[in-house]
């Protein structure tokens, strides 16, 4: 080979090297955010996820009872929805990466025409908003830090 191609066939190797490498990663797992916009009646809700996590030292599993173990962690409302109404049971039974989620509520493999009896219970699970009102709300207050009371609207909700 002339001596001028080396330098290009070993570029070409590099790059398919890189590219080899690259295909065979697994696809990009979803990162932990950031932050959180969260859109209300209330008003915006701004959560500093990641000093939350970091800073102030908490394990995911303390926020995110999911369930699965060694799970990406979903959204809350997957579970705790804004009504357990049409929209919901429709979604929800596509919202889990795999069945073992399913039997977090169901007793056993839920059908889609199910018995009264076989129903899980709705009024034992949080609507969306009284679970974030319950988990944020409980941790500052047994904390004694950040906010929580009748007097702390406005330090999570922006007007
Ligand atoms: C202090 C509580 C808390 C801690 C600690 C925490 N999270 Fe979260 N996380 C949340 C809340 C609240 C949301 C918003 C979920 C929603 O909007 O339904 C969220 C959202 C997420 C989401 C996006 C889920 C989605 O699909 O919307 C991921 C991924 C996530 N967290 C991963 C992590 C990981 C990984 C850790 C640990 C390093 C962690 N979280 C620690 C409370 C927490
Ligand atoms: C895979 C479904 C699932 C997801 C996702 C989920 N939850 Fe729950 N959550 C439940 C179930 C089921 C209960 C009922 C009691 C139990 O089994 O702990 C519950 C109970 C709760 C409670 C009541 C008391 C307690 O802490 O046990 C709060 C508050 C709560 N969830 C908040 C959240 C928040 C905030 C998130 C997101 C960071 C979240 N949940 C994500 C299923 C879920
Ligand atoms: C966080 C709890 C929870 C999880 C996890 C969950 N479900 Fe449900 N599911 C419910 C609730 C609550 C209902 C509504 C019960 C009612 O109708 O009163 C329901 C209803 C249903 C229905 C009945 C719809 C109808 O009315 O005919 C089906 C089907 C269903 N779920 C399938 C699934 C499947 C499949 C999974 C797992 C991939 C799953 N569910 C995971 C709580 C859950
Ligand atoms: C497991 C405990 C825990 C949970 C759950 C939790 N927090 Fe906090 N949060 C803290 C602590 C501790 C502080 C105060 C840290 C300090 O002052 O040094 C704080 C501080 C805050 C502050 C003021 C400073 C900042 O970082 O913005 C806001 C606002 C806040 N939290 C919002 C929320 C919201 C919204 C949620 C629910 C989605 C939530 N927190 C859930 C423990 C928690
Ligand atoms: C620690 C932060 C925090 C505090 C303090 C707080 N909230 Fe919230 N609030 C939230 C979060 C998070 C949500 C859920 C956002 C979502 O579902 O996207 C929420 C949801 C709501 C909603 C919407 C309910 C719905 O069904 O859509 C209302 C209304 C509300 N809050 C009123 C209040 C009032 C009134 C107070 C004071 C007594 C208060 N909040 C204190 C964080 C907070």
């Amino acid at each position: 080979m002339h001596k001028r191609y080396v330098p290009i066939v070993v570029t070409i190797a590099v790059l398919l090297a890189v590219a080899i490498v690259g295909y065979s990663q697994p696809p990009v797992v979803q990162k932990s955010p950031t932050r959180v916009l969260m859109v209300n009646n209330g008003g915006r809700v701004f959560f500093t996820h990641a000093i939350h996590a970091d800073d102030y030292g908490y394990d995911c599993a303390d926020c995110h009872h999911d369930g699965v173990e060694g799970a990406e962690p979903i959204a809350c409302g997957s579970c705790h929805p804004k009504a357990f109404d049409g929209l919901f049971k429709e979604v929800h039974q596509r919202a889990f990466p795999s069945k073992e989620y399913c039997e977090r509520c169901h007793d056993s493999e839920p059908v889609s025409s199910m018995s009264d009896d076989e129903r899980p219970d709705s009024d034992m699970l949080l609507t969306r908003a009284d679970a974030f009102h319950g988990q944020c709300m409980d941790c500052h207050k047994a904390e004694d830090a950040g906010p929580y009371g009748e007097e702390s609207c406005s330090t999570c909700h922006a007007k």
